[in-house]
Parts: C-alpha cells; sequence; structure tokens
C-alpha cells in the first residue's frame, strides 16, 4: 500500500492552573494541576524552501532558520522566544531528520508569563505537531519529556508539572518521577484574575531557593505541610467538595505567602476578593504577579466576577479534559 504523507497538520495543547503545590513540588512535594479551555496552537507544514520557519503570531515575531541540525543547535543559547521553540524543533529532528523544509505558526490563546503554562503549551504543541507531521508515532509521555527540555530553558529548574497537565489535559496529582490521573466528575469552575503584574517563574523559584537554603528546617515543614494539603485536595476534588477545597486553597495560599512569593500587591487583591466570601483564593504559578484562582459557590460566579471586573480582567475556566489534540491534517 502506498504511505500517503501529511502536508499539514494543526496540534493543541492546554494551559493550566495550579490548585495546590506550586513551588513545594519543585522539592518533591506533591501538587495538583488542572488543565484550563485556554490553548496553544501550532500549525506544521512542508514548504519547497529547504528551511525552518517559525513564525510566533502573538509576539510578532518570525524567522528563518537554515535546515541544519548544528546551526540551529547553536542559535538555541541566544534567542529568549525562539530557543525553546528551536529546542523542541532540534530534540523531534535527532529522530527523524525532515527532508523537506518546515514552516511552524504558533498562536495562544493563554495570557503570556502569567502563570498560565502559556510556555509548557507552546512546547507540547510544538512537539505535537512535529510528530504528528514526521508520523513519529511518539507516546504522550515522550512528548512531554521533550517539551519538558524546553522548559529548562524557559524556567531553570522547573518540576514538570506544567508540560505533564497540559500533555495529559483533565487534572493529575504530580511528584517528580510519577504522575497520577485524576477521575474528577464535578465541573469545579474557577476564576482566574489576572493581575497582569508581569513576572518571570525562574525568578520566583529562585528567591524560594534562596529561602530555602537560609532557612532549611523551617522550608522542609512547610513544603510537607504542602504535600498534606495536597493529599487532602485530591480526596475533595475527586469528591467535588467545593467548600472545602476553597479552604484549603486559603491554607496554601497562607504557606506561599510565608515562601514569599505573595508580594503586596498580590496579597492587596487577594485581601480584597476574601471580603467578598469566597470559598477559596490564592496565587497559581510562581506568584510575583500573574493569575489568581477563585473558588466560590457556583450561583454566585456571575456576582463576583461583575464586582471584580470593575478593576481587573477577570474570565471563568473550568476543568478541560483534553490534554494535546490533533486539531487537523491536510494530506
Ligand atoms: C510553575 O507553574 C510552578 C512552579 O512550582 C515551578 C515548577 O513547578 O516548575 C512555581
Amino acid at each position: 500500500m502506498l504511505a500517503i504523507t501529511l502536508k499539514e497538520i494543526t496540534a493543541s495543547a492546554p494551559g493550566k492552573i495550579i490548585l495546590f503545590g506550586e513551588h513545594a513540588v519543585v522539592y518533591g512535594s506533591a501538587a495538583i494541576a488542572m488543565a484550563i479551555n485556554l490553548r496553544s496552537f501550532v500549525t506544521a507544514k512542508f514548504i519547497s524552501e529547504k528551511q525552518l520557519s517559525i513564525h510566533a503570531k502573538d509576539v510578532h515575531l518570525s524567522q528563518e532558520f537554515p535546515l541544519d541540525l548544528e546551526a540551529i543547535e547553536s542559535k538555541i543559547p541566544h534567542l529568549k522566544i525562539m530557543g525553546p521553540i528551536l529546542n523542541c524543533c532540534t530534540s523531534i529532528f535527532k529522530k527523524k531528520f525532515p527532508e523537506n523544509g518546515i514552516e511552524l505558526k504558533i498562536w495562544s490563546q493563554i495570557p503570556l508569563g502569567a502563570g498560565l503554562g502559556s510556555s509548557a503549551a507552546i512546547a507540547v504543541s510544538t512537539v505535537g505537531a512535529l510528530n504528528g507531521l514526521l508520523e513519529l508515532n511518539l507516546s504522550i509521555e515522550e512528548i512531554s519529556s521533550l517539551a519538558f527540555e524546553s522548559e529548562c530553558l524557559v524556567h531553570g529548574t522547573p518540576s514538570g508539572i506544567d508540560n505533564t497537565i497540559s500533555s495529559h489535559g483533565g487534572a493529575v496529582y504530580y511528584k517528580k518521577g510519577s504522575v497520577k490521573r485524576m477521575d474528577v466528575r464535578s465541573k469545579i469552575p474557577i476564576l482566574i484574575l489576572d493581575t497582569k503584574i508581569k513576572r518571570k517563574t525562574s525568578f520566583w523559584v529562585g528567591k524560594v531557593k534562596e529561602k530555602y537554603n537560609a532557612n532549611r528546617q523551617v522550608f522542609s515543614l512547610i513544603f510537607q505541610s504542602v504535600d498534606k494539603i495536597s493529599l487532602k485536595g485530591r480526596q475533595l476534588l475527586e469528591r467535588g467538595y467545593l467548600k472545602d477545597l476553597g479552604e484549603l486553597m486559603n491554607v496554601n495560599q497562607g504557606l506561599l505567602d510565608a515562601m514569599g512569593v505573595a508580594t503586596p500587591e498580590v496579597s492587596k487583591i487577594i485581601n480584597k476578593i476574601r471580603k467578598l466570601n469566597v470559598f477559596g483564593v490564592k496565587i497559581t504559578g510562581a506568584g510575583g504577579g500573574g493569575c489568581i484562582i477563585i473558588l466560590c459557590d457556583p450561583r454566585r460566579i456571575k456576582d463576583i466576577s461583575r464586582q471584580l471586573r470593575k478593576d481587573h480582567d477577570i474570565f471563568s475556566t473550568s476543568l478541560s479534559r483534553d490534554g494535546l489534540k490533533i486539531e487537523k491534517m491536510v494530506r
């Protein structure tokens, strides 16, 4: 039978929120992450020019690279935005080098640098699209671990939770080296408030490391408490007990404050939200700005969004079951 090669493929992968356990997860504690219904998209197609051409629409960046592994690899350390994307390409090209040029078009619904896993979603969808185009048949775990390599260029020493949730979708209970997919039946309506305060995950991971190194015994206990929160949170999430989940989110926020990632500006917004009698509110992701997540009585979502919308960017989301997904194939 004649093999029909693909000409073009579009893959997408979701952003995420961390319900419990950010930062502590870097030190081996458990964390819980949920995929959300905002996604990154990558179209990969063969082109006649012998080059790798990348267009990142949201950041208005277009660049061409010669189709040569060494030449591309030498560029990676020098390019802040393109570097991690190129790394996804080379890790795939090492498995199968393309005979034709390739064009990648990248766009995203996930706000960049806001703690919602945009870089991981872009990495997963890039690796996923190239895997499809070159018909490599990599497993989801293999795709996730190639995306992790590119995440290391963005974040320094990431735990791997972002690429894991973006690849798998749904909700996961994650500890370094172990991923447990969770059986969450209820909708888990979450409000996300984007503080619009830009921050870098690697900076805040570094800050927590400094504090940990200065006070190891105390910080180890904080991380152990977070581990227990994630364990309890897992049962509550699977049972859909929203009020108790909110209470645990508040405790986790207290511990994030102790880790030093809640800046005065972020704490001010969190305190304002607390006054609205929500079930729970906390930072999601690295902190220092970025996004805040809110869990409240589902019947009050509209009212709470209305009250916060006056001063903030706020949107509602819920659990997305889809991880990496093929959106379109052209033969
Ligand atoms: C980033 O989404 C979450 C952090 O825990 C870093 C990591 O786990 O890689 C802050």
